[in-house]
């Protein structure tokens, strides 16, 4: 079993951030600032999923080991992105609704086709959408999936010139602009203790 499918990852990451939003919930302090930090903080959790699904296969050419683990479920890893996120999306439709905070048209127009791609991404994320959209299936989830690390990187590394977030910022940038690279294969070949031949 230890190698099986895990779709019960997908439970943890939408438990993890209702949790996030019960914890925040509890917070003391304003409910402008309490539905501000589940908004933030279910970002933070989201992108953690974001980067498994994101740097798995890289990883796993690299190292293997528990990285090949993690590649066997990265549909799931992707998928509790995807319902991490849709949580991230509640708190900030919420946040928006009820408090002063705005955000320009580019922020809805931008992070819009990100929430639309990632809808698109999880409904095909079967094996039978796989076979029926072929081609289209691979141009789908490589464009999805970086406007998704895009949108991420913007927002994160935009936080290392404000002083209440440099180090959030600067950890965040790292991590996503590592991940990024990985993927590439001549980095790949630098860096992997296999040597040349991946
Ligand atoms: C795939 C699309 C999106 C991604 C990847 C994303 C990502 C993020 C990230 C990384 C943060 C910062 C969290 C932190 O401090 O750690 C954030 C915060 C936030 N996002 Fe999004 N977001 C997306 C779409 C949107 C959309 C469409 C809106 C609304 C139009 C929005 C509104 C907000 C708001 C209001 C905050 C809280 C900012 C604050 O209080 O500092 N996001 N989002």
């Amino acid at each position: 079993m230890a190698g099986g499918r895990k779709p019960w990852l997908i439970a943890v990451a939408a438990t993890g951030a209702l949790a996030i939003c019960a914890g925040a919930a509890a917070m003391p302090g304003s409910f402008d600032e309490r539905i501000a930090a589940a908004t933030r903080l279910t970002a933070r959790w989201s992108v953690l999923w974001f980067l498994a699904a994101f740097a798995a296969r890289p990883l796993h050419q690299m190292y293997g080991g528990v990285f090949t683990a993690l590649l066997r479920q990265r549909r799931y890893a992707g998928l509790g992105f995807a319902a991490a996120h849709t949580i991230h999306g509640a708190c900030f439709t919420w946040q928006l609704l009820a408090t002063d905070t705005t955000r320009p048209l580019i922020t809805f127009i931008v992070g819009g086709a990100g929430y639309a791609a990632m809808f698109a991404m999880a409904v095909t994320s079967s094996d039978a959408a796989m076979r029926a959209l072929g081609r289209n299936w691979k141009r789908l989830h490589t464009t999805g999936i970086w406007l998704i690390w895009f949108i991420f990187a913007y927002s994160y590394s935009g936080r290392i010139g404000r002083a209440d977030s440099m180090a959030l910022g600067v950890t965040m940038t790292v991590l996503l602009v590592a991940a990024a690279l990985i993927r590439m294969p001549p980095v790949r070949r630098l860096l992997s203790p296999r040597g040349a031949g991946i």
